[in-house]
C-alpha cells in the first residue's frame, strides 16, 4: 500500500487523522512526516495546509504510545498546568466596537450574548503560541469567543460539530474575568437533536432542550486553562456575572480521547 491508501484505510475505520492509533501506524509503516503531510494536503479535503512540523510533532507524541493503555477519557474536564496568555489586544473593546466583522461574527445579541470566531495570531503573542507548540505540542486552531449576559440562561445543551460533520471533542477554555458560572455536561439522549445552531463561520452545533437530559458533571472554568469536553451535550449555567470566555481549539487533536492523550502530562492531578 502507499501512504494515501494507508491513511484512507486508517481513517475509514473511524479514526481521525490526529488520533494516536493513526499516527503510530503511519510511523510503523515507515512514512516520513514530510510524506504524510504532502499526502494529506494533496488528497484530503481539509480547510488548512498541514505542515511537516505539525505531523512530526504528532509522530513524536504518539510513535511510542501503548495503544492498549491510553489515558482514561471517561470524563468531562481537566484543569491544565498551562499558563494563560495575556491577550495581545483589549478583546472586549475590539468585539464591542464592531461585533459584526466579516469572518468573525457568528451571532450577537446585545441583551443575551454572542459567539465570534477569531484568529489565534491576532489574539495571542507569537511567544505564547510558540510556547504551546514547543512545550506542549499544541498547534493552535481558531479561537471561539463566547459572551453571555448574566441574565441569559440557556435552556438547551449542544454538542460541537466540525465543518466536516464529525463531532469535535474538546477545547481549552478560560474566562476573561472573575465569574461564577459553571459548565454543565449531560448524557447524550437517544433521540434526535431538535435544533442546529451556527457557532462559527464553518461549524454548527446540534442541540437538545435541557429539560429531560440527565446531568453528568459540572465545573467552574474561571480564569484557569481548562480542557473541556465538547462532544457530549453541554451548556453554561449562568451565575450573577456576565461571562466572556475564550475557547481555544487545538489542531493536534479532534476526538476527546486525543485531547486527553495529547495533554495527559499537563493535566492537574
Ligand atoms: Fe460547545
Amino acid at each position: 500500500m502507499d501512504c494515501r491508501s494507508d491513511i484512507y484505510h486508517l481513517v475509514s475505520q473511524g479514526y481521525s487523522l490526529s488520533d494516536p492509533y493513526v499516527m503510530k501506524n503511519l510511523y510503523e509503516y515507515g512514512y516520513s512526516a514530510k510524506e504524510i503531510a504532502s499526502t494529506i494536503n494533496q488528497h484530503f479535503d481539509i480547510d488548512i495546509t498541514i505542515e511537516r512540523k505539525f505531523i512530526q510533532a504528532l509522530l513524536n507524541l504518539h510513535k511510542d504510545r501503548d495503544l492498549e493503555n491510553l489515558p482514561n477519557s471517561n470524563n468531562y474536564w481537566h484543569k491544565l498546568n498551562i499558563d494563560i496568555a495575556p491577550l495581545a489586544i483589549d478583546l472586549k473593546d475590539y468585539i464591542l466596537s464592531d461585533p459584526y466583522r466579516s469572518g468573525e461574527h457568528a451571532s450577537y445579541n446585545a441583551d443575551t450574548g454572542g459567539v465570534w470566531t477569531l484568529d489565534s495570531n491576532m489574539l495571542f503573542s507569537k511567544e505564547w503560541l510558540e510556547y504551546l507548540e514547543n512545550d506542549f505540542s499544541i498547534f493552535p486552531g481558531h479561537v471561539q469567543l463566547f459572551y453571555k449576559n448574566k441574565n441569559a440562561q440557556h435552556s438547551v445543551a449542544h454538542v460541537d460539530v466540525s465543518s466536516t460533520g464529525t463531532l469535535h471533542g474538546g477545547a481549552i477554555n478560560w474566562t476573561l474575568d472573575l465569574d461564577d458560572a459553571e459548565m454543565v455536561w449531560y448524557e447524550t439522549p437517544d433521540y434526535e437533536h431538535t435544533g442546529k445552531v451556527k457557532t462559527t463561520i464553518n461549524d454548527q452545533s446540534k442541540e437538545w432542550p435541557i429539560s429531560g437530559l440527565k446531568e453528568l458533571d459540572r465545573c467552574h472554568v474561571g480564569q484557569k486553562a481548562t480542557l473541556v469536553r465538547t462532544d457530549v451535550p453541554h451548556t453554561v449555567d449562568m451565575g450573577n456575572t456576565d461571562r466572556w470566555a475564550v475557547s481555544f481549539r487545538i489542531l493536534t487533536a479532534l476526538t476527546w480521547q486525543t485531547h486527553v492523550t495529547v495533554l495527559e502530562n499537563y493535566i492537574q492531578k
